[in-house]
């Protein structure tokens, strides 16, 4: 009897694990698909590799560009999650996925240098090494063609996060690297899997310092498809910082919170003053317009910032809106309840005003979490 098709020719212990495994995480990458593979084909002659992409359900379906070539070619394969999203989680998922004990990580876009490949994994292979970069900012590296604003943006960030990790690194930001699978297992339970930072995530991580090389590489500029870096992006990279410093301590979404409560009172007494000295209104009045606005401002920046995975859109903004309005009333009698109740034994105004907003605040994070952002994760 004829063996099933599906049966490799071999027997099933002639078959092993490819050396190196190259995670591409996509969102509508369909046009550089078959390019990229094209290029890692060249790029990796003579290395036993295999591509994993990981698409996160791409409206423009690269994961069947990415499927198409399965077909005929073994050394590709796709991981098409479905209700998610995140640059970061997807390499992570891409990367336990294989059996490769070197695992790179390099864009979709054919901005990443994939000549550097071998290189990077000949380093691995022959010195005690964790981790190699591919670095944009040492001797021979370059952003290629890159706005200055973007360049600004990005020296910025790289200079925080570099006092984050308090390693030697000279692009801690960088999308392209490789590194041992046993790095992965030791740090794969303390990653925050936020943003687009995942190689800062890795090396923020880690209990010990790692053992890492740079090697540089020119980025490139983007061919086909856009690039989905945006404000949000720059906010979850400040996400992850904050995760990878007091994380321990305290939930982000609180620190986030928090930082836009505080926003919040700028726009609280900004409407209050205005109100008082430009319309001359009464105080009562335009306090009280100041507590909606400032509620109303708090509650769509959290929408967008805070809770950007579980964000509500369209009509659930309503029902949002009054039981965030409802929750903040609430807490903000029980911070004038606790504040003077304090103020009244001890007279400590400031102090006394302090712990009326720290309970005021744990009362709106915890409330608001329930029962306006309880929802699934959009993707
Ligand atoms: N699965 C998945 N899910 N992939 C995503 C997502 C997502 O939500 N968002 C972006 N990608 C994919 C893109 O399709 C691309 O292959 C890669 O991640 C990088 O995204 P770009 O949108 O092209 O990012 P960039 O070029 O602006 O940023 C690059 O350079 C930065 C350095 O400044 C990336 O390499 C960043 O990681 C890097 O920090
Ligand atoms: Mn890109």
């Amino acid at each position: 009897m004829n063996a099933p098709a599906h049966q490799p020719a071999t027997t099933s212990h002639a078959w092993s694990a490819p050396e190196v495994c190259v995670v591409v995480p996509t969102f509508n990458e369909s046009a550089n698909v078959h390019a990229l593979v094209a290029q890692l084909e060249a790029a990796l002659a003579g290395v036993a590799w295999e591509v994993v992409f990981v698409d996160d359900d791409s409206p423009d379906h690269t994961f069947a560009q990415a499927w198409q070539l399965s077909q005929t070619n073994p050394r590709v394969r796709c991981l098409r999650r479905v209700g998610r999203r995140g640059l970061a989680t997807a390499c992570i998922e891409g990367m336990l996925a294989t059996a490769a004990p070197y695992l790179a990580v390099m864009d979709g876009d054919l901005q990443h240098d994939e000549t550097r490949l071998p290189l990077m994994l000949q380093a691995l292979r022959d010195q005690d090494l964790d981790l190699v970069v591919g670095s944009r900012y040492t001797e021979g590296g370059s952003l290629g063609q890159w706005s200055s604003d973007r360049i600004r943006t990005s020296r910025v960030a790289t200079a925080l996060a570099q006092r984050v990790l308090r390693a030697p690194l000279h692009d801690p930001m960088s999308g392209f690297f490789m590194l041992r699978r046993e790095v992965l297992d030791r740090v794969v339970h303390r990653l925050s899997g936020m943003g687009f930072k995942i190689l800062l995530d890795i090396v923020a991580s880690s209990p010990t310092p790692l053992r890492i090389q740079e090697v540089p590489f020119e980025f490139r500029p983007r061919q086909a498809g856009q690039s989905k870096l945006d404000e949000r992006v720059i906010y979850e990279f400040l996400l992850l910082l904050a995760d990878k410093t007091v994380g321990r301590f305290v939930p982000t979404r609180l620190v986030s919170f928090a930082a836009v409560g505080g926003l919040g009172v700028g726009v609280h007494l900004a409407v209050l003053s205005t109100l008082l000295a430009g319309f001359g209104a009464a105080f009562a009045v335009a306090q009280t317009a100041a507590v909606v606005v400032s509620m109303m401002f708090n509650f769509f920046v959290n929408n967008t910032l805070t809770y950007q995975d579980k964000k509500l859109t369209g009509w659930a903004l309503i029902p949002g809106l009054l039981k965030f309005m409802a929750a903040c009333a609430l807490g903000a009698s029980a911070n004038v309840g606790v504040a003077s109740y304090l103020y009244a034994d001890w007279g400590n105004w400031l102090g006394s005003g302090l712990a009326g907003i720290v309970v005021g605040l744990f009362w709106n994070y915890s409330v608001t979490s329930m029962l306006v952002w309880s929802g699934r994760n959009r993707a």
